[in-house]
């Protein structure tokens, strides 16, 4: 049993945050190989020359961790550049690897950990959790799938989409009206592109009221649930954390009465704002309002919905009404004086804290199995708990199908309940490489059903950008383009090379019966779909330096080219392979690769597929969306 293999420490008094499923018997003293120090409550281990490190789940920078400080405390920050600390997401599992021996770490605190993976000295790795009430997780194992494998034991089985869910989701912020999601429907069929999901951001609700449907833009919400699903689409709305505050409307209303929002210190509810204006917070920790909450998914899987994405749950605070008030007493206060420099950067700094402030996040508390927490203590849960929340209802309330979950915001332990999409990107060709180097990273930790926003969130999209950030995504399971309100639009038939577009999303419905196989199989068996090519390759120390190519599943491996007016890319083979460069599932050629270094030719429109040897890929004729598949029908078989 791999829980042999398990080591819990405990400092101060740990909450029980729910990540963990199994009980483990707590060792005394500090983890083997760590120094502690007691003044700065600082854990310290000594990394050798080769060790690398990988895991974090959803950060920015590469796959070894190696070389950057990162934060967990989750943050809805859309620029995820380099020079960033803290993304949307918490999975505080590491694996210290040398390449020929490794050891996993877990720390299991729902505050802010800061991980500096020689940052500040390159030789060291120094864990620090503001709060130290930790339980602290190491984790022995002959090699990093085995490490993973018994870490995911610890944390319990991934969350199981519905098989439709692994289809091709068109989404964008500004779908205004049920006719706007006619014509995405209706242009995609005209050209003939599968499309399974059509996502519902918030402009679909009544003033931004979670759980209301505007009933001019949407009339018959109903039957136009049941209209897009006679042509194969499923509707998924967003559902944000804040509730708005309006007499009368009901969430609010029984939110108020049955005091589920999170509190402040004098017992009134905090105000926050965000799309609908002035929210309050659910308290998602208080078993009784994430009860009640969850229940209110209702609503909308009574009308045929069969899918959510929960969102703005770290929780974003565009302000809070406290904050505010104080910063318009500081602005009266520099309002007539002259700024100089250092003032004005100041009073820069004064606007720039108005939104996500850490103060607020000290501002309000929790009722937490029965207990009164601050939220800072504890606010990486939140995202988790809101998924919870939904995840649970629908397992009482909906017996009779599986629904599609994920969310922005998470912890571990939420990969049991829903999926994660990585936020806010940008279209830039940076963020192509950093999804790839993010679903391996995310896959250890458990969250199997993930993805990117493809093509990007923010910015402007270019018709070459689109097109390889798909060749990327139709890999990954949750496949979704979206796009941000005021950028250019980019649903596929935006675009010129229509053919293209088509043949690519049509090579993903040929890949699903692989696709759904392998991630069936790293969910059943606490595995990796995206794996980094050291975890296989053990000795290999290319293989460990070598992060723009991955291996999915056990059959596979991708090299996507991720640079603008590239018609190629070098290509490392850790052993020899079988390439099948792509047009169309129908149109192809190959080419047995030797181990070593290749360049390897990728027009525009070709998808690079690497075979490993003893292995096997067949692909299905791919149909307009997945409850139409033959998952047993074989087109093509690729075998080395
Ligand atoms: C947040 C989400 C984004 C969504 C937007 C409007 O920024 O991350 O996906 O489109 O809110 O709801």
């Amino acid at each position: 049993m791999s829980l042999e293999k398990i080591r819990k420490y405990e400092f101060g008094n740990p909450y029980d945050t729910g990540a963990v499923v199994c009980d483990v018997r707590k060792q005394v003293g500090i983890p083997e190989g760590f120094k502690y120090d007691m003044n700065t409550e600082t854990f310290t281990y000594t990394l050798g020359e080769k060790d690398m490190v990988f895991g974090l789940g959803e950060t920015v920078r590469g796959i070894n961790k190696r070389g950057w400080i990162y934060v967990s405390y989750n943050a809805d920050d859309p620029v995820h550049d380099e020079n960033k600390t803290s993304l949307y997401a918490s999975q505080n599992f590491l694996i210290v690897d040398d390449g020929s021996s490794a050891f996993g770490i877990f720390v299991d605190n729902p505050g802010s950990v800061t991980f500096d993976i020689g940052y500040t000295d390159m030789n060291v790795m120094s864990i620090h959790p503001e709060n130290n009430d930790t339980s602290f997780y190491v984790i022995n194992g002959d090699s990093p799938l085995e490490i993973v494998a018994s870490f995911r034991e610890l944390v319990g089985k991934s969350y199981v989409p519905p098989i439709w869910a692994f289809g091709y989701g068109q989404s964008r912020w500004g779908y205004k009206t049920a006719d706007d999601i006619r014509t995405v429907a209706k242009r995609y069929k005209e050209l003939g592109i599968p499309l399974d999901m059509i996502y519902m951001d918030i402009d679909y609700m009544q003033d931004f009221k979670d759980f209301t449907v505007n009933p001019e833009r949407f009339p018959n919400f109903e039957s136009f649930v049941r209209e897009m699903k006679a042509d194969g689409i499923r509707l998924i709305p967003i559902i944000d954390a804040g509730v708005k505050i309006e007499k009368g409307y009901d969430v609010y209303e029984e939110g108020i009465k049955n005091d589920f929002f999170c509190k402040k210190e004098d017992g009134t509810p905090l105000v926050a704002a965000v799309w609908p204006g002035k929210v309050h917070f659910p308290d998602f920790l208080n078993p009784a309002a994430a009860k009640w909450f969850g229940d209110k998914y209702k609503v909308l899987t009574d009308m045929g919905i069969e899918g959510f994405w929960n969102d703005m749950n770290e929780p974003a605070i565009f302000y809070t009404e406290d904050h505010l008030k104080e910063v318009f007493g500081e602005l009266e206060i520099i309002k007539d004086k002259e700024l100089d420099i250092w003032g004005f950067f100041g009073f820069k700094g004064l606007i720039d804290s108005i939104n996500n402030n850490p103060g607020d996040y000290r501002r309000f508390f929790h009722e937490f199995n029965g207990v009164k927490v601050r939220h800072d203590k504890v606010h990486n849960l939140y995202g988790f708990y809101m998924t919870k929340a939904a995840g649970e209802a629908f397992e009482r309330n909906n017996r009779d199908r599986k629904i599609l979950l994920f969310s922005r915001s998470s912890f571990m332990g939420m990969h049991r309940y829903g999926g994660v999409w990585t936020g806010d990107n940008m279209s830039w060709w940076s963020h192509l490489l950093l999804n790839i180097k993010q679903m391996p990273s995310l896959n250890m930790t458990g969250f199997i059903y993930s993805g990117a926003d493809t093509g990007g969130f923010g910015g402007n999209t270019t018709e070459d950008l689109m097109m390889r950030w798909l060749e990327f995504s139709i890999f990954t399971p949750l496949f979704r383009n979206h796009s941000a309100l005021g950028t250019r639009d980019q649903e596929l038939y935006r675009f010129e090379r229509s053919r293209d577009f088509k043949n690519i999303i049509e090579l993903r419905y040929a890949l699903i019966p692989y696709i759904y196989r392998e991630c069936t199989k790293a969910i059943n068996e606490n595995g990796m779909y995206f794996k980094p090519l050291s975890f296989v390759y053990r000795d290999d120390e290319r293989a460990g330096e070598t992060e723009d190519q991955l291996l999915v599943g056990d059959s596979l491996m991708i090299a996507p080219v991720y640079e603008q007016n590239k018609t190629g890319r070098y290509v490392y083979l850790p052993e020899d392979m079988k390439l099948v460069r792509f047009r169309s599932y129908k149109d192809f050629d190959t080419e047995v690769l030797t181990k070593g270094d290749h360049y390897v030719k990728a027009e525009l429109n070709e998808v690079l597929v690497f075979i490993r040897k003893g292995h096997k890929l067949t692909l299905t004729e791919p149909a307009n969306c997945v409850d139409r598949l033959d998952m047993d029908r074989c087109v093509a078989t690729f075998e080395f």
